[in-house]
């Protein structure tokens, strides 16, 4: 309890010192406080190119550590569920296996570290926040299938996690729902892409869009076709300069799967909690 309570104090302050040179918090079978000049530094670090970058949409190259590594030096196994949270408050957790992969015909994830000397360029405009400390990029993200919401940037803590639907059964279809009905894989498709940033029953860790059940669902207050419209794009829905929300355009989200989401929302408006 006091640990958790100390923790939490210190990814606060985190949280507010957000660019100087934060260190890695890694929450698993044992707390290791990686300061990021030790990771650096580390000789499993290599320049890598990312040609298509999530964050900065142009090509990059990074200073990087292979995940891997990282994850088995803390014991992870593939059966795992490892989390990330941002300093923004985007927090997402993916399967440890597909983080866990070093073969070149597999996509690969790795730790890039923001230099010290010449940070990154900002994320918007002059002046704001770059994606370091640090920022998860892929190699061959296409070969697993790795959505931009698996990109995580900021990032300020890395933790071994329960698998969401165990650690939050509200956000799960009912037992008695067919496999093969849709909102079966629309929720494996929220998980992927919208779990980051939105809770749902109030499920969940993410602080950076509304609750997507209570106390409406959007199904229940958006127009079919204005709520896909709304996420492939939102900006054509309505627009503001500090829009944050992204757009799934067919690339991350097909017709059927955005049907497949739809389904699942509108399963969950019938399961709200009390
Ligand atoms: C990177 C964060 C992020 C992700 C990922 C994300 N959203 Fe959002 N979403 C937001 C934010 C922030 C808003 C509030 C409006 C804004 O700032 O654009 C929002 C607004 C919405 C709204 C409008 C709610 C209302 O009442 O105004 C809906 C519906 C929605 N999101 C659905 C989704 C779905 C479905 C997904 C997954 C396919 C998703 N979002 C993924 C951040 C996100």
């Amino acid at each position: 309890m006091i640990i958790r309570y100390w923790l939490s104090i210190w990814l606060m302050c985190l949280g507010l010192l957000a660019h100087a040179d934060m260190p890695l918090l890694f929450d698993g079978a044992k707390k290791t406080i990686y300061p990021a000049a030790q990771l650096r530094s580390h000789p499993a670090v290599r320049r890598i190119e990312v040609p298509v970058d999530v964050a900065y949409r142009q090509p990059m190259s990074y200073d990087a550590l292979p995940l891997a590594w990282l994850l088995k030096a803390q014991g992870v196994l593939p059966g795992d569920t490892i989390q990330f949270k941002a300093a923004d408050g985007f927090v997402m957790s993916m399967p440890a296996a597909l983080l866990l992969h070093q073969q070149r015909d597999k996509a690969q994830a790795w730790l890039a570290i923001e230099p010290d000397e010449k940070k990154w360029p900002p994320l918007k405009g002059e002046g704001g926040p770059s994606a370091g400390p640090f920022y998860l990029v892929w190699l061959n993200p296409k070969l697993g299938n790795i959505g931009p919401e698996q990109w995580p940037y900021q990032i300020a803590r890395i933790s071994v996690d329960m698998p969401p639907a165990r650690r939050w059964p509200h956000i799960v279809p009912a037992a008695d729902l067919p496999a093969s009905h849709p909102a079966r894989a629309g929720f494996e498709l929220f998980v992927k892409h919208c779990f980051a940033c939105h809770t749902l029953n109030h499920a969940g860790e993410a602080r950076l869009g509304p609750d997507l059940n209570l106390p409406l669902n959007p199904t229940e207050y958006f127009r079919e076709g204005v709520l896909r419209q709304f996420i492939r794009n939102n900006q054509n829905v309505r627009s503001w300069p500090d829009a944050k929300m992204p757009r799934f355009g067919p690339d991350v989200l097909t017709e059927r799967e955005l049907g497949e989401l739809l389904a699942y929302l509108q399963h969950m408006a019938g399961r709200k909690i009390k």
